[in-house]
């Protein structure tokens, strides 16, 4: 396929579904295209004709804020049309599998699907039944991978900090167990080289399975020492079992980001949360809205990640 960086040609798959055994030379390859496609569209003209004549479907069985609407401004500013699935209306809810469905939508040559889904693995699933007829993108299934947050991610440290991970210490707080996003995340820095990956998370919550070279932590404060970057979570309730829900006082006290408490990192650590936030909970107000919150900069970023992964898949450049 053509590229637009100086990296060789690598061999890209139609879908994307994990970061989990991404190499690290197609990562930067996403990040280059990405960082060439925000610096074409910085100015007044938003839009590149890129995807004309090309088809994307937002299938969400999830709800969702900010990624359903960055895949479809994404779609929409490489000038792709855009059908955006109403799972509640349609015909899934009289009984048609997802796979019909999606055969359905490719019998009237859709290209590229962007599918949300609680179960792990059910882009994979499509992708598998599919093969090379579509392309697929992963938007988040159930606890597994959120490949597109962890590029956007890696898009916005290294917008951050440069292209050497190595010197970087980072630590994500939280719900890492049912986290889709901390799960991308580490495979992406893992895979970027970086320096130190730490996570605190309540015992309940703690992942299987984790990469040896991540360290756990019981005390935030004392995680907190030397940290570059502190990557926050949601508390994911709506995959927990009852017993396992904290009380949002209690989290916020032992494991909620207050300014005091950022104050134990590095001086001028970055904040990320991949949204949606729950104030006071997760994480204060104070440090949410403060000088060290990237938040809305994570949110910005995934448009032109977004719009590099779709180029890709759909084997087109930015020079065409
Ligand atoms: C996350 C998700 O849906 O996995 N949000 C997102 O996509 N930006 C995280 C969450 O729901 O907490």
């Amino acid at each position: 396929m053509r590229e637009t960086g100086d990296h060789p040609q690598t061999t890209v798959s139609r879908h994307l579904l994990t970061l989990e055994g991404m190499p690290r030379a197609e990562i930067e390859a996403i990040l280059d295209t990405a960082a060439a496609i925000a610096a074409a569209t910085a100015g007044r003209m938003k839009t590149l004709p890129i995807l004309r004549g090309h088809t994307v479907v937002n299938l969400f069985f999830e709800p969702s804020t900010r990624t359903r609407t960055s895949f479809e401004l994404a779609a929409r500013r490489l000038s792709a049309e855009v059908v955006n699935f109403d799972v509640a209306t349609s015909s899934t809810s009289k009984g048609e599998t997802l796979l019909d469905t999606l055969r359905t939508l490719a019998a009237m040559r859709c290209d590229l699907f962007v599918v949300r889904h609680r179960e792990n693995g059910a882009p994979a699933a499509l992708a598998g039944a599919l093969g090379d007829e579509v392309a697929i993108v992963n938007a988040g299934d159930g606890s597994h991978a959120h490949p597109t947050q962890g590029l956007l991610d890696a898009y916005t440290l290294r917008e951050r900090f440069g292209p050497d991970f190595s010197k970087l210490k980072v630590l994500i707080v939280g719900d890492v167990a049912h986290s889709r996003v901390a799960r991308s995340d580490i495979h992406a820095l893992l895979a970027l080289g970086v320096g130190e990956l730490r996570i605190c998370a309540p015992p309940a919550l703690r992942p299987d399975g984790i990469d040896s070279r991540v360290t756990h932590a019981e005390d935030l404060d004392r995680a907190l020492a030397d940290i570059d970057v502190v990557m926050l979570l949601r508390l994911q309730k709506e995959r927990m079992q009852a017993a396992h829900v904290p009380d949002d006082a209690a989290y916020f006290a032992t494991y909620g980001l207050n300014a005091a408490r950022l104050a134990l990192a590095r001086p001028g650590a970055l904040v990320m949360h991949p949204g949606p936030i729950n104030r006071e909970v997760e994480i204060a107000s104070e440090v949410a809205d403060g000088p060290q919150s990237a938040i809305l900069a994570q949110v910005a970023n995934g448009l032109p990640t977004r719009m590099a992964v779709m180029c890709r898949l759909l084997g087109a450049s930015l020079r065409s």
